[in-house]
């Protein structure tokens, strides 16, 4: 693996310290970074490198043991062995090690002249090599301050620098939300492309990097019994499930101005339709895996502003408007749930219904395919249950899946229940899977974008989701209260009940 210089915008902010610092770590104890590489956090904060590491530590040492201060200062130098539990004790030391490659450059993200000294720090780190190594820039901001750090990018030159070899060797990782609606998210792909080629873009949607979104291409394409009853003729309907037990989380200055829809409707729920609907990519490389997801998003059938109410059902938890940094007569969504059609020959016709919600009972995301019920034909008399087979794709936790099938009950007489036949990676491979962003960041640094967004499927996913915005800004239809640790609005219920349906 070769060298490179990661520089994280926005390095103290909740995404670094939660996720990408300690994916970092993580690929560093297993030994998939290279020997050498170079983690610059860029934000407003005034702090040395030492304060900069220090601020992880909490985020990154097994479980509550801290990392003593006094080891943190001693990073350059020989660490001393901490009084605690050998596993943490070891954690210590790599990140004593891990924690030498971490640098600081304080700037304000407008600041024309800050990204000077970003330069020299990157020149002096190529002198070293005496050749140029790959440069990521990682945009970890709060979406208001892309335009500034790209416009600045691209003023300081940064957007672009060659090897040795003549080779392009600088990438841009942005995160979602890309844009808050069609338009903006339009504006904000063209400022990208004025400034990279695309080969250089990882637009991110940390979903596509979850183990069990990556499995439902093989699971789907490499078994060859679902291929054939996998479409309309035998499909139901298809749930989504997204529950977070959680709140906002202090997360009120992001969320306030974002809601439920723009924050994972349109990026992660809509990966995990395309997921399900999208067809057989022709190979699997990264532009045909990207055709396949893109046409599975396009066909998602736009909701009409005037009919947003009749398909769409928002809510609101109880406190929210207490919650620090939110308005105090805020109307932002923290639930919403939708009912649409996706337009394939696969899927017409078949209705999806998909729910997101914070301050749920449960912390859980599952897609549901629940298959047209048979057991009538020849059951009729004895008493079918309510649901036949439904195959339950666990996205996290207990990541796996299950196949709810009917069977006969034990016993003398004929009667019918269901029961689960179902697949755990744990169970099966002692383990949940590589971490999303663990994935994700191997994949910016091998340069491959197949599991990242092309402007495309974020062209159509906004269309979807601006739709309702537009129906919601003109109806302005009710957010519905709902208790916090509850299942959502009973409205929500209505809106599959009323189809003769039920939330699985
Ligand atoms: C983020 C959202 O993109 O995804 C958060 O901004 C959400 O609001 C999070 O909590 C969920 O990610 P995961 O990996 O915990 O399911």
């Amino acid at each position: 693996m070769t060298p490179f210089i990661l520089v994280i915008f926005g390095a103290t902010g909740d995404l670094a310290q939660n996720k990408l610092i300690p994916a970092l770590f993580s690929l560093f104890k297993q030994k998939q970074l290279p020997e050498q590489f170079y983690i610059i956090g860029f934000a407003r904060r005034d702090l040395s490198n030492q304060q900069f590491a220090e601020l992880f530590t909490p985020h990154v040492i097994a479980r509550n043991e801290a990392i003593p201060t006094s080891l943190v200062s001693a990073r350059h130098n020989e660490i001393a062995a901490p009084p605690i539990e050998s596993g943490t004790r070891k954690d210590v030391k790599a990140w004593g090690e891990f924690a030498k490659n971490l640098y600081y450059q304080q700037g304000t993200f407008e600041e024309e002249t800050e990204y000077k000294h970003l330069i020299s720090q990157l020149e002096n780190i190529d002198a070293k090599f005496g050749t140029s190594i790959t440069r990521i820039f990682y945009l970890a901001t709060p979406p208001h301050n892309y335009l500034p750090i790209l416009t600045n990018l691209h003023q300081a030159k940064l957007s672009s620098h060659r090897s040795s070899a003549s080779e392009d060797i600088v990438r841009v990782a942005i995160e979602k939300p890309f844009g808050k609606d069609v338009e903006t998210a339009k504006m904000l792909d063209l400022k990208l492309c004025e400034i990279f080629d695309e080969k250089q873009i990882f637009r991110v949607d940390h979903y596509l990097g979850k183990e069990t979104v990556q499995n439902l291409l093989v699971f789907r394409f490499a078994n060859s019994i679902f291929d054939p009853v996998w479409n309309k003729e035998f499909i139901d309907h298809v749930q989504i499930t997204f529950a977070e037990k959680k709140g906002i989380a202090g997360r009120g200055k992001f969320f306030d101005g974002v809601g439920m829809l723009r924050d994972v409707a349109q990026n992660h729920l809509m990966q995990l339709l395309a997921a399900v609907v999208m067809e057989m990519p022709k190979s699997f490389t990264k532009e045909d895996v990207r055709d396949a997801r893109a046409k599975a998003i396009q066909a998602i059938q736009c909701v009409d502003p005037n009919e947003v109410s009749k398909y769409v059902v928002r809510g609101q938890y109880q406190g929210y408007t207490e919650e620090k940094d939110v308005a105090a007569d805020s109307p932002t969504e923290t639930y919403i749930a939708t009912k649409f059609f996706v337009e394939t020959p696969r899927f017409s016709g078949v209705p999806f219904y998909m729910r997101a919600g914070k301050a749920m009972k449960e912390n859980s995301v599952t897609i549901s395919l629940v298959f047209k019920q048979t057991c009538h034909l020849l059951f009729k008399e004895i008493g079918c249950p309510e649901e036949g087979n439904v195959l339950t794709i666990r996205i996290q936790p207990n990541e796996g899946l299950f196949f709810r099938i009917i069977t006969k009950t034990p016993g003398t007489k004929l009667a019918l229940q269901t029961a689960d036949m179902h697949f755990s990676y744990h169970e099966a491979f002692g383990t949940h899977g590589t971490e999303a962003y663990e994935r994700l960041l191997l994949d910016i640094m091998a340069g491959d974008q197949m599991l990242f967004n092309r402007s495309d499927e974020l062209a159509s996913s906004w269309e979807f989701i601006t739709t309702i915005l537009e129906g919601w800004k003109k109806l302005n239809p009710p957010v519905y209260t709902y208790e916090q640790g509850e299942n959502g609005p009973k409205e929500a219920d209505s809106l599959i009940e009323q189809d003769g349906r039920k939330w699985i």
